[in-house]
């Protein structure tokens, strides 16, 4: 759905049915219709482009805020802006403020953020005084816009392409790893690290990770991150 509409597409559970929505214009429903067969169009009202920005407002995560680039910071309040552009990352989502209260109480050290989408985690880190700060992504426009951003908020962090299942991951006092249950499981043996902050699942998954126990836990609106220390 990316390639055929980079304009923007939905995905929506409706009972038993899962319904994908391409917003796009003529030439775009014909590409639709090409490639899934039947499709039903209809008009929606103009500036659709611009609607989703009305939901990305400023938010608290840990001792920072992180505000898009549209809105304001509330006054004397230490701030990030992101702008996720393509990549996954607000900041608004529980997970993500989950870590970041997590990582705000941590000692600032050296930081990997694994799945660092917008860099929002690598960039807060940066912002309390973590270095050298390093982020791993394997999308291309997760990696594009979190430079995007370190530059945005004056910092210059290291990004880099990698699928952490398989690459070479740099050792760190401290690893952050908001990804989901099973990338967890699949990255936390290849991590090197003096702390690991886990999420990207619900409360009632608890990971059990070889090499690490845990020392903390954190939840909201039905996710869960997890604080793990070496065993
Ligand atoms: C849930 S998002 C988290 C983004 C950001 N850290 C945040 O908290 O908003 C997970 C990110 O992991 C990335 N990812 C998924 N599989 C990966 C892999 N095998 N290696 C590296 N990154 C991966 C995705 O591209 C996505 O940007």
């Amino acid at each position: 759905m990316l390639a055929l509409f980079p304009e923007g597409f939905e995905e929506a559970e409706r009972g038993d049915e899962f319904v994908l929505s391409a917003y796009t214009d003529a030439g775009g429903e014909a590409r639709m219709s090409a490639v899934f067969g039947a499709v039903a169009a209809k008009d929606v009202p103009a500036g659709w482009e611009e609607r989703w920005k009305h939901f990305h407002r400023p938010v608290r995560a840990g001792r920072l805020w992180i505000v898009p680039p549209w809105e304001r910071a509330p006054q004397h309040a230490d701030s990030i802006t992101i702008d996720p552009g393509r990549a996954f990352g607000t900041g608004a989502h529980p997970t993500t403020r989950l870590c970041l209260e997590l990582v705000s109480e941590l000692e600032p050290g050296s930081l990997l953020d694994v799945g660092c989408g917008s860099g929002v985690i690598a960039i807060a880190a940066a912002k309390l005084g973590f270095a050298p700060v390093v982020g791993l992504d394997r999308d291309p426009h997760a990696i594009e816009a979190a430079r995007a951003n370190a530059a945005a908020n004056g910092f210059e962090l290291d990004f880099r392409r990698v699928d952490a299942r398989l690459d070479a991951l740099p050792n760190a006092d401290a690893a952050v790893a908001n990804i989901s249950e099973e990338l967890v499981a699949a990255v936390a043996p290849r991590l090197s690290c003096g702390l690991l902050v886990t999420s990207g699942y619900f409360e009632p998954h608890v990971p059990r990770l070889p090499g690490f126990r845990a020392v903390g836990r954190r939840r909201l609106d039905g996710w869960a991150a997890d604080l793990h220390a070496p065993e």
